[in-house]
């Protein structure tokens, strides 16, 4: 089963960018824990400060993976084209935010890709990702139980 975390702007200075929100670690750091933890999936992962770019990834994903895990950062709030992306792939795609973005500023309140997205996870810290693979994999598990191993 593969799956792609895909994260978005800023979100490459994780460990250095207000550590007090998003904590002290850096998300290749946290990856490698990630590969440990989940050994049987294959996970790939990609950064992107530009939103063409992140379109580009989850169209790839469309083809490719088995499951999208997103913190699209603050194109979560903004992107009606990142939202529509994840619409159209149909790849099961689990939104995440480090942060409990409802318990911070108005603006991060508002989320064009949620509705789009499986599911959110929001404010859960890093353990966030791991959950979102957790389901992504669970999900898999049981479409394969009801369909048969798909060849
Ligand atoms: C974030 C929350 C967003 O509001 C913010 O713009 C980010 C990080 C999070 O993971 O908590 O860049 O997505």
């Amino acid at each position: 089963m593969r799956i792609l975390i895909i994260n978005g702007p800023n979100l490459n200075l994780l460990g250095r960018r207000e550590p007090e929100i998003y904590g002290p670690l850096s998300f290749e750091e946290y990856f490698q824990q990630l590969k440990t933890r989940f050994g049987g999936l294959h996970l790939e992962y990609f950064q992107s400060n530009h939103e063409g770019a992140i379109l580009d990834k989850l169209h790839d994903a469309g083809m490719r993976a088995d499951g999208v895990v997103l913190n699209a950062g603050a194109f979560a709030h903004t992107s009606i084209a990142i939202a529509d992306a994840v619409a159209a792939i149909r790849t099961p795609t689990v939104e995440v935010h480090i942060s409990n973005v409802f318990a911070r500023e108005a603006y991060r309140h508002q989320a064009y890709l949620s509705a789009k997205c499986d599911g959110c996870i929001t404010g859960l810290g890093l353990e966030g990702y791991a959950l979102a693979i957790e389901y992504l994999a669970h999900r898999f598990r049981s479409a394969q139980t009801l369909e048969g191993p798909q060849v």
